[in-house]
């Protein structure tokens, strides 16, 4: 019998653009949507990197991060959320790990402050270069859905944690709703996986964070929606004057205009979380 082998991990597409972004000096280190606590009333006044900071902001208070502490942070983009604990903590080991190099030499930038040691490690989320009982904290934010499984990232952080040590992060998961307005792998997931894959688990078969949680021996915690706090992200992503841009080429724009149209139409669920190992 042939056993299966779990896809190799891929860059996402999107980032040959955003890196170069990054490097022009049009992009700050957040890879990740804004949080509006009022989002009815729209931040027209308010920029996008403020929103951004907001997000990172909660999960951090979610996450309870202190001086000392030791922190994997996987899929850390380019080392936004890293950077701000080092400016802010002492003494701690703040590492980040990510599939592309390019990004990682951005992380490489970040100065070590305060006596605290910075670690970057190209590696896969799913098979993590760390011993067990390594961390006090896993973060992941807005990442999972680029992995070849969630339920095999669950059991990697729970491996890595400390006993009492948290896992926080955000995910971006497909309703039930979507099945019934796509043509399977066609009019919907094309234009993301072209602009945003690899997104394996698209239709999220296996994507429930409780169960992944309780299966990776971690206790339930909190679970919280915030789809709505982040949908004015797409007014920046995705600005209502690309509308008839979708047929430019430009991949990055129709995977934002796709998405905008998923989170406003109520097919996508935004999601914190946050879990203990006993
Ligand atoms: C939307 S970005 C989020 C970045 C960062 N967490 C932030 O909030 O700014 C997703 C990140 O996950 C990384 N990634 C994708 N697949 C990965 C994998 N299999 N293992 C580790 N990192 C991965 C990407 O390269 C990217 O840095």
């Amino acid at each position: 019998m042939t056993q299966s082998m779990p896809p190799a991990a891929k860059v996402p597409a999107y980032f040959d653009y955003l890196v170069e972004t990054f490097h022009q000096g049009t992009a700050g280190r957040f890879v990740h949507l804004g949080y509006w606590d009022k989002p009815q009333e729209r931040a027209g006044a308010e920029p996008f990197e403020a929103a951004q900071a907001r997000l990172d902001a909660r999960l951090m208070e979610m996450a309870d991060v202190r001086s000392g502490q030791a922190i994997l942070d996987v899929g850390c983009g380019f080392g936004g959320t890293l950077a701000g604990l080092n400016a802010r903590m002492k003494e701690s080991w703040l590492a980040g790990v990510n599939v592309d190099p390019r990004q990682l030499a951005i992380c490489r930038t970040i100065a070590p402050a305060n006596l605290n040691k910075l670690e970057w490690q190209e590696a896969d989320a799913c098979k993590l270069p760390f011993q067990s009982a390594s961390f006090d904290r896993v973060l992941c934010i807005e990442a999972m859905f680029h992995f070849s499984s969630r339920r095999a990232f669950f059991k990697e952080a729970a491996r890595v944690l400390k006993p009492g040590g948290v896992l926080v992060g955000s995910d971006i998961t497909l309703l039930e709703s979507t099945r019934r307005v796509a043509v399977p792998g066609f009019c919907i997931e094309a234009p993301l996986q072209d602009g945003y894959g690899p997104w394996p688990d698209f239709w999220c078969d296996d994507a429930d964070h409780a169960e992944l949680a309780k299966a990776a021996g971690l206790r339930e915690g909190i679970i919280s929606d915030v789809t709505s706090n982040t949908t004015p992200s797409h007014l920046f992503t995705a600005p209502e004057d690309a509308n008839d841009a979708h047929d430019t080429g430009n991949t990055a724009l129709r995977a934002a205009l796709m998405l905008r149209w998923l989170h406003l139409a109520g097919h996508l669920r935004y999601s914190l979380f946050r879990f203990q190992k006993p």
